[in-house]
């Protein structure tokens, strides 16, 4: 592991998450994945689809479907068979240092990348930054500010075995966010969680795609979860069934949500509302509010990577 980033690729303006303005974060064109030779399944086939930066979108779709197929792929963890892939307009194909586009540019939220459970929840959340921009105390310092904004500044020394199930999928939030990526892909984040926690993280990362403008993919089963996304795209053997906005796909059940218990917790005034982002961690300690996951107030750039709020 080492502590800057030389010897990694250039970084561009959209890999730095510079711009998150209206430019495409996704872009998918006949995208075909076969497991096996020859005889193998064709879990995707010939799969189009275009993410703006900053949509937040569910990816559904039966068991089988192809949904977790193509995050991998969109996280460059497998490559395609057959077809294009750019994120934060880079084709994917052409990326050499796959480790450090994963570090940088995407935050991975998944069921099987699991915590280290040998670390604390600050080291965890330290260890994809040793491929990033951050080093030594700024490294630390943002790991504690990231858990602070998941709730979690105290649990900082707590291994993933004395943390609850929610709390985990929490430090993987804050993890997923280390190095500020411009797309987080979440791959049934919420799964294995009850409902007020799978309602929280659900939040933190509504909040995050509201206040900083974050592209998120979320992949769930959860119908009401996908309706507090802007837009579900579903699968349905390894092709796009469907394409809908939210707003179009269900007004009626969305109302409902929306009263619901849990869908108070996620639309409430105060999700309406970003969290208001302190400028860096001294206010966030005076203040004692949630510290910006990206180490940034919301509107201007605040401190810039290489960098951090500390
Ligand atoms: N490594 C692999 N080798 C061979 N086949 C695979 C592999 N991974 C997935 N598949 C097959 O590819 C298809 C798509 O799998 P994928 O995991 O993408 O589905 P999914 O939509 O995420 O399903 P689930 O909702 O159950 O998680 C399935 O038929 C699966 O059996
Ligand atoms: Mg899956």
């Amino acid at each position: 592991m080492k502590d800057t980033v030389a010897g990694a690729e250039p970084a561009t303006p959209a890999a730095l998450g510079a711009s998150r303005s209206r430019e495409s974060a996704v872009e998918v064109v006949d995208l075909t994945r076969i497991y096996g030779d020859g005889l193998g399944v064709k879990a995707l086939d010939g799969v189009c689809l275009g993410v703006r930066s900053g949509e937040f979108i569910a990816i559904m779709g039966p068991s089988g479907s192809g949904k977790s197929t193509l995050l991998h792929l969109l996280g460059a963890l497998d490559r395609p068979t057959a077809g294009r892939i750019a994120v934060a307009g880079r084709d994917l194909a052409t990326v050499r240092d796959l480790d450090a586009f994963r570090a940088r540019t995407v935050g991975l939220v998944f069921q099987l990348h699991n915590l280290i459970p040998t670390l604390t929840a600050l080291e965890n959340v330290e260890v994809p930054m040793y491929e990033g921009p951050f080093a030594g105390q700024a490294r630390r310092e943002r790991a504690r500010q990231l858990l602070a904004w998941v709730g979690l500044a105290g649990r900082l020394d707590h291994r993933p075995g004395q943390l609850s199930g929610g709390e985990r999928q929490r430090v993987a939030v804050a993890r997923a966010l280390a190095n500020r990526p411009s797309v987080i892909l979440a791959d049934e984040p919420t799964g294995s969680l009850d409902s007020s926690s799978g309602a929280e993280v659900l939040r933190l990362l509504r909040d995050l795609n509201r206040a900083e403008g974050t592209t998120v993919i979320l992949v769930t089963h959860d119908p009401l979860i996908a309706l507090a996304t802007d837009r579900i795209v579903t699968l349905r053997d390894g092709r796009v069934q469907r394409d809908q906005p939210v707003a179009d796909a269900d007004r009626h059940d969305l109302e409902v949500f929306r009263r619901s218990d849990v869908g108070r917790l996620i639309f409430g005034e105060d999700a309406l509302t970003p969290t208001p982002l302190p400028a860096g961690p001294d206010q966030e300690r005076q203040q004692g509010v949630r510290a910006s996951p990206a180490g940034r107030g919301v509107g201007g750039e605040g401190v810039s990577r290489g960098r951090t709020g500390g």
